[in-house]
């Protein structure tokens, strides 16, 4: 058990926010299977001002999802500290999050994301001005920095802890990497000797060995997981039985992975509405299917998909056809 602020942590994996893909329908099934914390997709502090239906859908947070850190994002101070504002007092987060490693263009060229990693003076000023603002703990989430000729991830990092933030994640690439090279776990190590406050390290953490790696050599409270778990949230289940009891669960077969797929599917029906749901279900089933034996069959019967049944039917298929030619593999071999 970890804490961050007065929010208690059961273990240490954490769902990492990531934009189209952390609604309430995905954070769930992350919690289900185990994330000791989940992110929210991160929104705008304008968009939270502004108040329309898609950002409210935004702020909404089932009960059971709960630990949750919901993801403000800005460059100015007033509308940042407004939008904390409205989330400290009418979400049911526990945790609001800045975001400080978003690299695309239109964010930083905002003045927001990933443009505070130059200049840790004004980390200082922003997230000051939030904690003063709010009662829920302030986070922050960074890169390591800019490029690699500006990489003030310690000094960014003490700044937040100054500022009276209750905790830090940190994604070991610059800006500049985007999502290219490899994470830089060494960097994320001197963060956490640098501060007090917890340090959560994300980048690169594509198997529960991998999460046991960047803790042990980062020393950090949390580890936090992304890509790995697009359309695997066995990956948080197994990376939390590891670090808890050093055993390795199995990988689930294609019919349990399809039975999740659908029910993420479903969540998102009653979110959205079907016609939504599907369309932004395709590029879900499609993570599910990876790495199923002949998966590329069904891409583009996937991408044309307009109903739920429709794509229920097909992935249910498509997994019987699987477990079919295993079977008839392993009778082969004996
Ligand atoms: C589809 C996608 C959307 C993302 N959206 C966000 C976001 O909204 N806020 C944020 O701080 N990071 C976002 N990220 C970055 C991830 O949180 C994480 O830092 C990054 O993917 C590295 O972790 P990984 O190697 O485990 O994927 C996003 C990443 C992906 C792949």
């Amino acid at each position: 058990m970890w804490k961050i602020g007065n929010v208690e942590l059961k273990n240490q994996v954490v769902l990492a926010p990531m934009a189209g893909v952390c609604n309430p329908a995905f954070r769930l099934i992350a919690k289900e299977f185990g994330a000791g914390l989940v992110c929210a997709e991160m929104v705008s502090d304008k968009a939270i001002l502004h108040g329309n239906k898609r950002t409210k859908e935004m702020l909404f947070v089932d009960e059971r999802e709960k630990p949750l850190s919901l993801q403000i994002v800005g460059g100015d101070r007033e509308t940042l500290v407004g939008a904390a504002k409205v989330v400290d007092q009418c979400t049911n987060a526990d945790i609001i999050d800045i975001n400080m490693g978003c690299p695309v263009p239109k964010v930083v060229n905002n003045d927001s994301g990933a443009k505070w990693l130059l200049d840790p003076n004004k980390i200082y000023e922003m997230v000051s001005a939030v904690v003063e603002a709010v009662d829920k703990p302030v986070t922050v989430k960074m890169r390591i920095g800019w490029d690699e000729d500006h990489i003030y991830a310690i000094e960014n990092a003490q700044a937040v802890e100054r500022a009276g933030g209750s905790g830090i994640a940190v994604h070991g690439r610059t800006r500049v990497q985007m999502y290219k090279g490899k994470a830089d776990w060494n960097i994320i190590r001197d963060v956490k000797q640098a501060v007090s406050i917890p340090v959560i390290g994300n980048g690169d953490v594509a198997s529960p060995e991998d999460a046991r790696k960047l803790l042990d050599l980062t020393g950090c409270d949390g580890v936090m997981i992304g890509r790995a778990a697009l359309g695997n949230p066995w990956m948080l289940y197994r990376t939390v039985e590891y670090l808890t009891h050093g055993t390795l669960a199995p990988d689930p077969t294609a019919s349990e992975k399809m039975r999740i797929a659908i029910l993420h599917m479903d969540r998102l029906v009653s979110l959205r509405g079907e016609s939504v749901a599907v369309r932004e279900m395709r590029k879900h089933a499609a993570w599910y299917l990876k790495g199923l034996r002949n998966s590329n069959i069904i891409k583009d019967a996937v991408n044309e998909q307009e109903t739920r049944d429709g794509m229920a039917n097909l992935l249910l298929g498509f997994a019987e056809q699987v477990e079919k030619n295993e079977a008839e593999a392993d009778a082969k071999a004996v």
